[in-house]
């Protein structure tokens, strides 16, 4: 299951992703925003951080005009590894080295073909483990320090 947020910037994106999660029959819950009306993206932000954190969902996607806002609302929360991505190899990577749970994406800043591709190589890559999984585990003592 998905956790999916925006603010008012990414409704169309977001519209654009539940197509692409309907065709690969890929479970979704859409946090919100649901209309075009000006809005703030932390509160949005927040709510798939906590779906994701508290396990409700198994990972999220964010966007804002940038991806900027709400990636640092995503991060607040504790036990979100949310990565900001323009690029499918920072995707990949994101899963691969850092296991990611949330993604974010810039609607202002990525085109809609782009940032297709992005969720899927970022839904398909798994983490790799190894090494990587202390350096995970670093994250956890930040956030309990
Ligand atoms: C909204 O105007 C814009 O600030 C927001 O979508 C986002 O880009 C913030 O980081």
């Amino acid at each position: 299951m998905i956790a999916l947020g925006n603010d008012h910037t990414g409704l169309a994106l977001k519209q654009e992703i539940i197509k692409l999660l309907d065709e690969k029959d890929i479970g979704y819950r859409d946090f919100g925003t649901y209309t075009a009306e000006s809005c703030d993206y932390p509160v949005f932000g927040e709510a798939v951080g906590r779906a994701v954190a508290s396990g409700v969902c198994e990972k999220g996607i964010v966007i804002c005009g940038t991806g900027i806002g709400i990636s640092i609302a995503a991060n607040k929360v504790k036990g979100v590894r949310c990565a900001l991505c323009s690029d499918c190899f920072s995707a990949e990577m994101s899963r691969k080295h850092n296991d990611a749970n949330v993604l974010a994406l810039g609607a202002r800043v990525t085109g809609v073909g782009l940032a297709l591709k992005i969720v899927e190589t970022w839904l398909k890559t798994d983490f790799e483990g190894g090494r990587h999984v202390r350096r995970i585990s670093l994250f956890s003592d930040i956030e309990n320090r």
